[in-house]
């Protein structure tokens, strides 16, 4: 079943953008929040085209406080079916070991971000003992990758808290998924000068997430050969660093 009720950080672009599209329908009660005010209202407009009733808030996910109001008041309006912690930050390649500030404020974002949306869903969640956390992560986070590795630490981080959180939740009757993508053609790396293998658009991932989302599974991971060579990849750790030197060689870093 397409769930009803759904909100969902990170909306203002890319693949939060494309899934509040995809949940509009009549009927539909969409919650987004991103913190560019023109885009997240043109995504809003898009959505009501749609028949979704829609209220946006202008959100930075790193306010813990900010976040349980924004979840809160829209849990009042139309009981929460699924959360969607999508909002996220990267660097591309271009996270310098000496740049630690970057790297604090990619995991601010990717990880406590994310944990604070958790957060407040549960606080909502858990009364009713129903609902769906989606956890955005990434292939990256798979193994720490040169040039992305506050960005690798944030992902795996949130892999590490979904498989943990998993058993716990379904005991309360609450679902979690975690989305771990390859590449998505979004403004986060739409400018990549690295290589990008088996792209999708973004259209495509947010049909793939709730397609993985009703089905009620817990990894949501594509495409699979990616998936797979990145399993491999992280097998071999010295071939996975010279990979990565070389690109970043390559792209003149
Ligand atoms: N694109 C890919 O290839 C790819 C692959 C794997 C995983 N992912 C993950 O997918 C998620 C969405 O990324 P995307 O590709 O769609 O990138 P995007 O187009 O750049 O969208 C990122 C979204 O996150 C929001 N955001 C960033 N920092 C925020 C903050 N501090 N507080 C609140 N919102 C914030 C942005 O809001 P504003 O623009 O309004 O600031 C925007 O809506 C991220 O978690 C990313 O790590 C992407």
């Amino acid at each position: 079943m397409t769930a009803r009720s759904v909100l969902l950080t990170g909306a203002s672009s890319g693949i939060g953008r494309a899934l509040a599209l995809a949940y509009s329908r009549p009927g539909a009660t969409l919650a987004l929040a991103g913190r560019d005010a023109a885009r997240l209202e043109t995504v809003a407009a898009a959505c009501r085209a749609r028949g979704a009733i829609v209220t946006t808030a202008l959100l930075d996910v790193r306010d813990a406080h900010a976040t349980s109001a924004f979840v809160t008041q829209a849990h009042a309006r139309a009981p929460l079916e699924v959360v969607f912690a999508n909002a996220g930050i990267g660097a591309g390649l271009d996270e310098n070991p000496a740049d630690i500030p970057l790297t604090r404020r990619i995991i601010e974002t990717n990880l406590l971000g994310t944990l604070n949306t958790i957060e407040a869903a549960l606080a909502v969640m858990r009364p009713q003992r129903s609902g769906h956390v989606v956890l955005t992560g990434s292939l990256a986070g798979l193994r720490g990758i040169p040039g992305s590795q506050g960005y690798s630490a944030s992902k795996a981080a949130l892999k590490a808290l979904a498989e943990g959180l998993r058993p716990q939740l379904a005991a309360e009757g609450i679902g979690i998924s975690l989305v771990m993508p390859g590449f998505v053609r979004t403004p986060m790396n739409e400018n990549a000068d690295f290589p990008t293998p088996l792209r999708i658009e973004p259209e495509r991932a947010a049909a793939i997430i709730r397609k993985g989302v009703e089905r009620g599974r817990f990894l949501i991971a594509f495409p699979r050969t990616l998936l797979w060579g990145s399993r491999l990849l992280a097998l071999v750790p010295p071939l996975a660093d010279v990979l990565a030197l070389r690109t970043a060689r390559r792209a003149g870093r």
